[in-house]
């Protein structure tokens, strides 16, 4: 494999290989990233990238497409099964875009939307000013309990009649808790907005109900494909067929929201990483990929558990899911920026991140963000979840001590050594 990118550029090769036992040598804990299947890795390479398909399965733009088509209806019937969808498009090229296409679908420039504040967990494509979606959108944000480090659903309700936005977006980069869907939806109902739902980082935990799915709930629901998912870089949207505030209208809300991302934001579909999608779709349908979700949610409670033992400050106190924050600047008098550098030193990779009411920057926050997704699917499990647990400790209340982070160093490498990743590539 990869003989002759070996052959022909080995900048890049060389490239490729290093950030391959990069993964393999360490502990991945940032929260949104995953290790995808061989058989989905092998799905991306192959000749479907060449392909030109505008359009949708039967009503392409181009000649040649039947076997494209084949490819894009089995991953919208199976992802259809696997959230219970009325109506999917997997054509997105990325979680940022699928936001962009359901706002492009459903709105108009500066109409008003209600989402999560970025510093409380919010995504930069809810309305963060220095996004897109920040500056055509008119927005407002809910943000949660600094006491108790939940959304306050009554504050929603109270923020969105007194804004009356003509969205309301749920979902989130950084909480650590199950969401109540239901009431997002009667909120949006009773002040007759959309209720779009960005699952991006729980798909995986939705489909298997491992956490709330709001899939049969919202009116549309977003969701990249390569976090808890774990398939390839990409996203999908998920919808209602009819448009419950414009009903019986030429367009229903399953055309509106296919026009938005095509003809409306995307030109050709990434025929390659849509039959990927379809791969871990299949994957995903498989009663073993419920065993890993809830392994996922298992190993972070027990990271949450090994973290407190330790006094470690974590926001809303633990996790229904596969994320934890830690407020390390209160836990450890560090910020994220150095103890990123650090646990990069011992080989945990670990995101910093806002906190609620944070006192530092966006470059420099507070907050560390850590998630199990990944080291789930290496095959580790609670033992492990306490030993990273005390390496966290170790290293971040001794930023400076070479001795220590030597030792984390070399006990990271013998512990990975037994939760093998990628064995069968010959590269
Ligand atoms: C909630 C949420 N929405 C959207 C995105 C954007 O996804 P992408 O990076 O694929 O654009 C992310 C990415 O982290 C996310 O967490």
């Amino acid at each position: 494999m990869l003989k002759s990118l070996k052959e022909s550029d080995p900048e890049i090769y060389n490239t490729i290989i290093n950030e391959v036992d990069r993964q393999k040598e360490g502990v991945e804990m940032i929260a949104s990233e995953n290790f995808v299947s061989p058989a989905v890795l092998e799905a991306m390479g192959t000749p479907l990238t060449n392909k030109y398909s505008e359009g949708y399965p039967g009503k392409r733009y181009y000649g040649g497409n039947e076997f494209i088509d084949v490819g894009e209806n089995l991953a919208i019937e199976r992802a259809k099964k696997l959230f219970g969808a009325e109506h999917v498009n997997v054509q997105p090229h990325a979680g940022s875009q699928a936001n962009m296409e359901v706002y492009f679908a459903l709105l108009e420039i500066k109409d008003k939307i209600l989402a999560m504040d970025l510093s409380c967990g919010g995504h930069l494509s809810h309305g963060s000013p220095v996004n897109f979606s920040g500056k055509h959108y008119t927005m407002f944000h809910y943000g949660i309990d600094p006491k108790t480090g939940l959304i306050d659903m009554d504050e929603v309700e109270r923020t969105a009649k007194i804004t009356m936005p003509k969205m309301i977006v749920s979902g989130f980069s950084a909480y650590p808790r199950d969401l109540d869907f239901k009431r997002f939806q009667e909120i949006a109902e009773d002040v007759g907005a959309y209720h779009m739902s960005d699952i991006a980082h729980i798909a995986g935990l939705c489909a298997t109900d491992v956490v709330t799915n709001p899939v049969p709930i919202a009116d549309v629901v977003t969701t990249t494909t390569h976090k808890t998912l774990r398939g390839p870089r990409g996203a999908m949207i998920m919808c209602k067929e009819e448009d419950r505030i414009k009903p019986n209208t030429k367009k229903n809300l399953a055309k509106k929201i296919d026009f938005g991302v095509f003809p409306g934001m995307q030109g050709g579909p990434l025929d390659h990483m849509i039959a990927a999608k379809a791969v871990a779709f299949k994957e995903a349908l498989q009663p073993d990929f419920k065993t890993h979700c809830e392994q996922i949610v298992k190993n972070a409670r027990a990271l949450a558990e090994g973290l407190l033992e330790h006094d470690v400050e974590l926001v809303s106190g633990g996790t229904d899911n596969h994320l934890l924050l830690m407020d390390i600047d209160k836990s450890f008098g560090i910020r994220g920026k150095k103890a990123v550098q650090v646990l990069d030193e011992v080989h945990i990779y670990t995101n910093k991140n806002m906190i609620p009411g944070d006192r530092g920057t966006p470059f420099n926050p507070c907050g560390l963000r850590i998630g199990t997704p990944a080291i789930t699917t290496r095959g580790m499990k609670e033992p492990e979840m306490k030993q990273i647990a005390d390496w966290y400790v170790k290293v971040l209340k001794n930023p400076d001590d070479v001795t220590i982070k030597e030792n984390v160093k070399s006990e990271v490498l013998d512990m990975i050594k037994d939760f093998p990743l990628y064995e069968n590539l010959d590269y």
